[in-house]
């Protein structure tokens, strides 16, 4: 595979643009965020990058909570329009038609059309450069019933999620395999029984 070197860039991906709330019920903001992910497994910790210009930043530092709300090929409209608007000019809850629950341990609140929430608390702020990095600790997570079955697994594949590539929003594509598949023994097909 032939390939060209570029100079140190951003370009992973995918990434997912979730939609992060912030403030509580009666000054609440939502921003698109795709500098996310996870940093540890126990205790649950996430991070957000935010630049210090966006009004999420100014209230999340005084606050110190937010909710992510992982984002559905549903809400790509209200992903994009949440990252190119402040709410400084308006409330993009109200403009989006984004209706919201109130958090449980964080006054943030959650996304009612989102299928999956989490709700953190901020540990750390650390400046890098552009953006500041929120570590924060995963309290809660709110799951959409339709996705736990009857003995409580979860199917998050059928919840539409969405993916961003590079300046663009993609659904994801068709399965393809599970964690440890490629090690999985195959299952012995059992001989036919024979029931003369
Ligand atoms: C797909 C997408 C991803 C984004 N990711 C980030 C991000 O990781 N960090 C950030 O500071 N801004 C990000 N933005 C830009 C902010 O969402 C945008 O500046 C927003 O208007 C800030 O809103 P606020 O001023 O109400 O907080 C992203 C925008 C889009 C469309």
């Amino acid at each position: 595979m032939s390939k060209t070197k570029w100079p140190g860039s951003v370009l992973l991906a995918p990434v997912p643009p979730v939609l992060v709330s912030c403030g509580d019920t009666a000054s609440a903001n939502i921003l698109t965020v795709g500098w996310t992910g996870v940093l540890n497994t126990k205790p649950p910790m996430t991070y957000i990058s935010l630049r210090p210009s966006r009004l999420s930043h100014q209230i999340i530092t005084k606050s110190r909570e937010f909710t992510i709300n992982l984002s559905t090929e549903a809400l790509v409209r209200a992903v994009d329009f949440c990252g190119v608007r402040s709410g400084r000019e308006i409330n993009k809850f109200e403009t989006m038609k984004l209706k919201t629950t109130p958090g449980d341990t964080v006054a943030c609140p959650i996304l009612s059309d989102s299928p999956l929430s989490l709700e953190c608390r901020v540990k750390e702020i650390i400046a890098l450069g552009t953006h500041d990095l929120f570590i924060a600790e995963i309290l809660a997570v709110h799951v959409e019933d339709r996705l736990i079955d009857a003995n409580g697994k979860l199917h998050l594949d059928k919840a539409k999620l969405l993916a961003y590539v590079h300046g663009e929003y993609f659904g994801l594509g068709e399965k393809l395999g599970s964690f440890g598949y490629s090690v999985r023994k195959k299952k012995k097909q059992k001989a036919p029984v024979d029931k003369k």
